[in-house]
């Protein structure tokens, strides 16, 4: 049993907790600056590890990392056993009180027990990793190239036409809207509003990476989002499966049977709460994480584009006459299933329904 605990500075600027003479974990700064502890803080009170505190294997033992927001540290446990102390036990056959107290201690120094959580009261834990985690713990990746290579060879080509809508009047109008004319849109419509809301216009040669430039802002030029298409019913095209290509304009057509089309355009109209009439056509918006990760934060920037992109498709499908709905809310297997596109390398972002709009009387 180790029964008496002690504190020293390490050369690394971390301070270790010895149980007798073995070191049994240590406090890092997540930043460079030093540590201000000194001496042992022992806390009576069991304490239970933090909501937002997640755990990692690292060379020299487990890692518990939680954001650094308020907390500026990360705990290395090198012996594990001290890890069972961290949901509310208060004994372990091989440690002594004091030392069970001295971890917790430093636990609860470090800011990671539960106690600390109020802050995070309206975080969920994947919104807290994804938006406070650091970014620096990859090299800089390359981001891949500007282009998705080619899904498929049967290409379908799109046309363009510009509306008379001002911008002004189109901000004005812009609204989501559930309900649908008598006819379908039409494949010159859809290719409007992707010409309009996000074709690529130029190549941009670059040193670290090439970029394009388009019609919406992206961080970094590096305008990884994808766009797919299910075609329930438009005018003008087969019904099925896409991806669109925004250098050529044009769709690839995938080799999707059609009948799994009714899973997703269920999903969609769920996500609407039933509201909306049956889809003309879905579009699905992906990231390209391994071209997006060009500052190791693909997920954020991916959203943060995707905000850009809808703004777009919304403001061009009301100067086109379309009715236009984002949706946050299609569940990422059902898209993998059907599309067959890897979760892991091109994870959905969201979904844009878009058909014709009622006529106005
Ligand atoms: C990112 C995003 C996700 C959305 N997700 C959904 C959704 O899942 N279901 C839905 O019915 N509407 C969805 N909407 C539409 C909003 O409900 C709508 O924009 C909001 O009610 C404001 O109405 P307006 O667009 O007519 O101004 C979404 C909008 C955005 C921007």
């Amino acid at each position: 049993m180790f029964t008496t605990p002690s504190l020293s500075l390490l050369p690394s600027g971390a301070w270790g907790l010895y149980g007798d003479d073995q070191l049994l974990a240590e406090l890092r700064s997540v930043f460079t600056d030093p540590i201000q502890l000194e001496h042992l803080v022992s806390t009576a009170e069991a304490v239970r590890l933090s909501r937002v505190a997640y755990l990692r294997a690292v060379e020299d033992g487990w890692a518990i990392v939680v954001p650094p927001v308020a907390r500026f540290f990360s705990l290395i446990v090198h012996d594990e056993r001290l890890l069972t102390l961290l949901n509310g036990s208060t004994v372990h056959p091989d440690f002594s009180r004091e030392i069970i107290q001295a971890f917790w201690g430093l636990v609860s120094y470090a800011r990671m027990s539960d106690k600390d959580d109020e802050d995070y009261a309206e975080w969920t834990f994947p919104d807290v990793i994804a938006h406070f985690s650091p970014r620096d713990e990859l090299p800089k990746p390359k981001p891949a190239p500007p282009i998705k290579p080619p899904m498929s060879d049967q290409i379908v080509p799109l046309t363009t036409a510009k509306p008379e809508m001002l911008l002004t009047a189109a901000l004005d109008l812009r609204h989501t809207e559930y309900r649908y004319g008598e006819t379908s849109i039409t494949c010159d419509q859809l290719g409007a509003l992707l010409d309009l809301s996000a074709r690529a216009r130029e190549f941009v040669p670059g040193a670290f990476y090439d970029t394009t430039r388009r019609p919406y802002p992206s961080a970094g030029a590096a305008y990884g989002l994808e766009i797919y298409a299910l075609v329930a019913r438009c005018d003008g095209l087969e019904r099925g499966f896409y991806h669109y290509q925004p250098f050529d304009h044009h769709l690839e057509r995938l080799t999707i049977d059609s009948n799994h089309a009714g899973r997703l355009i269920e999903a969609a109209v769920e996500s609407t709460g039933g509201h909306v009439d049956p889809p003309q056509v879905i579009l699905f918006v992906t990231a390209r994480m391994e071209r997006m990760n060009w500052k190791n934060c693909a997920y954020l920037l991916a959203h943060q584009d995707t905000g850009a992109l809808l703004q777009n498709l919304y403001l061009a499908a009301t100067a086109l006459g379309l009715a236009p709905c984002a949706l946050g809310g299609v569940p990422q297997w059902k898209f993998t299933t059907v599309f067959g596109v890897s979760p892991a390398h091109e994870p959905l972002i969201c979904a844009f329904l878009i058909g014709s709009a009622r006529l106005q009387n």
